[in-house]
């Protein structure tokens, strides 16, 4: 996986450098490599706290309850609830299908809690989430469909 940041939003390409950043439309020349933008566990087997506060946790949900041939998933940060207060919050999360951005799901500390809900077309594929907590970066989680 490579990893391109654009330097005018933040916004994560996983496969390559777009002709304009998706989310705010900056040029190509905005983006730049960048191996190091994205948080994982240390140690998947044996989480921190501050990793179990902040890496997604992914739910898959094959049978949508509000529409016909589509898969529901529930993201949420993390499997320790971050806090959403005006100081330290999840600003948003990104959504990818087999590495290709579909989705940016803004979050404001004052009316959401740290969790989105995506309707997908795909009921197949690599789901990928990035969430951007405001002190604490960018971190990824994934899970197949
Ligand atoms: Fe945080």
């Amino acid at each position: 996986m490579s990893v391109y940041q654009c330097s005018v939003c933040g916004h994560i390409e996983l496969k390559g450098i777009p002709e304009k950043c998706l989310v705010c439309r900056a040029p190509q020349s905005a983006f730049q490599e960048a191996p190091d933008a994205l948080k994982r566990a240390a140690d998947p087997a044996n989480p921190t706290e501050a990793e179990q506060k902040h890496i997604p946790k992914i739910v898959v949900v094959p049978d949508c309850g509000l529409l016909d041939n589509c898969t529901d998933v529930h993201i949420k940060v993390g499997e320790i609830p971050h806090v959403m207060t005006p100081e330290h919050y999840i600003s948003y999360i990104d959504a990818y299908i087999n590495e290709d951005f579909i989705s940016r799901i803004w979050l404001s500390p004052a009316g959401c809690n740290a969790a989105a809900g995506l309707h997908l077309k795909a009921s197949s594929g690599k789901f990928t989430a990035i969430e951007h907590c405001n002190q604490h970066g960018n971190w990824i989680a994934e899970v197949e469909l």
